[in-house]
């Protein structure tokens, strides 16, 4: 930007103050030629932009220009004078450091603010210094920032609340339209758009009134849309019903799918089994919005009762429980149940053991009666290293031999067992015993 240079006085009186003093003593002149026209381009002119007030028909014999703030010729709105001859330029007092002034009449503005909006007059004195003055009209706008809807109820309830949606900031000639569902609203029965439709108030929401909603604000030099917003209305939950594409599975093999369906929208959802919150597992999985249950692969555990509750701010309710029976096989040999012979054995086994403490406690019994340095050696070991215990069961054999009272043969046999369902390894052992009296 080339600054305007200050006018050359040599001594002489400032030349606008020659023109004003023309200017009060001759009349409005009716130009005789061309008419003189003030053109802004761009016509509507966004803040920070450039924007030229072009004079049309403004050179012909002329000797120079002056641009004045508002409607009139008034020395303290002086903004720029400019002679053509000498071409000089004089800075008026309302000169912001932003205008500049063209030879053929013309005042450029850089960077255009808000408060460069109002008239502009230019007075272009001839060379008989008759003078002729136009008035033109700058406008700038702001570009509009992107608007925000605001609710004053963030969560009405259905069927009562009258919920007021404005679309902020409010700012000068605006113009406001709403969108619902992308569809363009107007007034209605049950909504209603004030006059400058920047709110929009809705009568007893319903959940229909949930939305989307959008604003848009328009100027002559932009148009924005806000975010979608949506209205969260409180309504009495509907009961969810859980569904699942079957209800009879087999263990190991079957995939459950279970499905909680609901009418209603923003609602969150959570499962239950047998009245208690469902613990998810690597087989147990919710889909994201926990509307699928899917359970892979089915496991006995998982029979019992399937609920989902759907819930909002205000409410919740549950689904009637759905029963899942999962299969599973128990026929010998197979994973589950014991065999025949195998219970056999355990009794057997049972009774064995309850023969052998027997035997051991008349042994005991005997030994005690029998002889009194076995008994001291008894109690003296009750501390006994593995040698102690060693010599100790030499003698107890010995007196085994003595008292001939039984024999007792064990064969301890474990069955083979595919899998670790039993509740104890000790169960799955098979005890073959046999019972000999000498
Ligand atoms: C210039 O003046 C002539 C004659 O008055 C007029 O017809 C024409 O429209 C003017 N030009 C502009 C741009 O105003
Ligand atoms: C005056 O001069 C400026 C700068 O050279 C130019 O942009 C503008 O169009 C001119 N005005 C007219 C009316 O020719
Ligand atoms: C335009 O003016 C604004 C303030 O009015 C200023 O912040 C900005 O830097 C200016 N831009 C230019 C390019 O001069
Ligand atoms: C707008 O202009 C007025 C006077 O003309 C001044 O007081 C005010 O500070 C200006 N505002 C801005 C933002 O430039
Ligand atoms: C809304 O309408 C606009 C144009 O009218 C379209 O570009 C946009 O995809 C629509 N959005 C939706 C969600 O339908
Ligand atoms: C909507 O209707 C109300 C009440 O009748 C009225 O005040 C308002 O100006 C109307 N708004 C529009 C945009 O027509
Ligand atoms: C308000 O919106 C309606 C259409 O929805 C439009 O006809 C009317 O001109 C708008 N009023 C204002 C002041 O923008
Ligand atoms: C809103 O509901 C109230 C009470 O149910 C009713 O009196 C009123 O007429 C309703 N208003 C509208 C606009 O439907
Ligand atoms: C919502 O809209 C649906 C379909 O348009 C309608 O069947 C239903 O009754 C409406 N619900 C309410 C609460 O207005
Ligand atoms: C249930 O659906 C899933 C996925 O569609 C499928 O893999 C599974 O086999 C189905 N289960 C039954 C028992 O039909
Ligand atoms: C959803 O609505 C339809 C139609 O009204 C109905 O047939 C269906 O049972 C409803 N589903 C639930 C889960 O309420
Ligand atoms: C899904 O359920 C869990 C609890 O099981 C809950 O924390 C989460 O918010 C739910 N998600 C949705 C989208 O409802």
């Amino acid at each position: 930007m080339e600054p305007p240079s200050a006018p050359a006085h040599r001594g002489h009186v400032p030349w606008h103050r020659l023109l004003l003093a023309v200017s009060l003593l001759s009349f409005w002149n009716l130009p005789a030629t061309a008419q003189i026209t003030i053109e802004s381009v761009p016509f509507n002119v966004a803040e920070g932009s450039d924007v030229l007030l072009l004079a049309h028909n403004a050179t012909e014999d002329t000797l120079g220009y002056s641009w004045y703030r508002g409607e009139r010729v008034e020395n303290n709105q002086l903004i720029v004078t400019y002679r053509i001859d000498t071409q000089a330029y004089t800075q008026g007092p309302t000169f912001s450091g932003r205008e500049r002034i063209y030879p053929n009449g013309s005042l450029l503005f850089q960077n255009a603010t808000q408060n460069d909006t109002g008239y502009y007059t230019l007075m272009v004195t001839k060379n008989d210094l008759q003078r002729e003055i136009v008035t033109g009209l700058l406008r700038v706008y702001p570009v509009l920032p992107r608007p925000i809807i605001t609710s004053n109820n963030p969560n009405p309830v259905e069927h009562e609340d009258t919920v007021v949606l404005t679309c902020e900031p409010e700012t000068q000639h605006t113009t406001y339209r709403w969108w619902i569902n992308n569809q363009s609203l107007s007034n209605s029965t049950r909504l209603q758009l004030s006059e400058d439709n920047r709110t929009l108030t809705l009568f007893n929401v319903t959940r229909n009134d949930t939305g989307p909603y959008e604003c848009e604000t328009q100027n002559p030099v932009s148009a924005t849309r806000s975010d979608p917003f949506t209205l969260n209305v409180i309504h009495p939950v509907a009961k969810p019903i859980v569904e699942a594409n079957s209800t009879t599975v087999t263990e190991h093999e079957d995939t459950v799918v279970l499905k909680c369906l609901t009418n209603d929208t923003g609602v969150s959802l959570r499962w239950l089994f047998n009245g208690q919150s469902l613990l998810l597992a690597e087989r147990i999985k919710l889909s994201q919005d926990n509307g699928t249950l899917t359970i892979e692969p089915v496991r006995r555990e998982d029979a019992g009762n399937y609920q989902c509750e759907a819930s909002n701010l205000g409410n919740s309710n549950k689904s009637d429980p759905l029963r899942l029976d999962v299969k599973f096989d128990s026929a010998p040999g197979s994973s589950s149940g014991l065999s025949g012979g195998a219970i056999a054995g355990i009794v057997i086994g049972v009774l064995a053991g309850v023969a052998l403490i027997a035997g051991l406690v008349y042994f005991l019994f005997i030994r005690k009666i029998g002889g009194a340095s076995d008994q001291r050696q008894l109690t003296e070991n009750k501390s006994s290293d593995f040698n102690h215990i060693q010599d100790h069961s030499d003698k107890l054999s010995k007196k085994i031999d003595e008292v001939t009272y039984s024999s007792l043969n064990f064969n301890a046999q474990e069955s083979k067992k595919p899998t670790s369902a039993l509740p104890s390894p000790s169960a799955t052992e098979t005890v073959y015993s046999e019972v000999k009296k000498k």
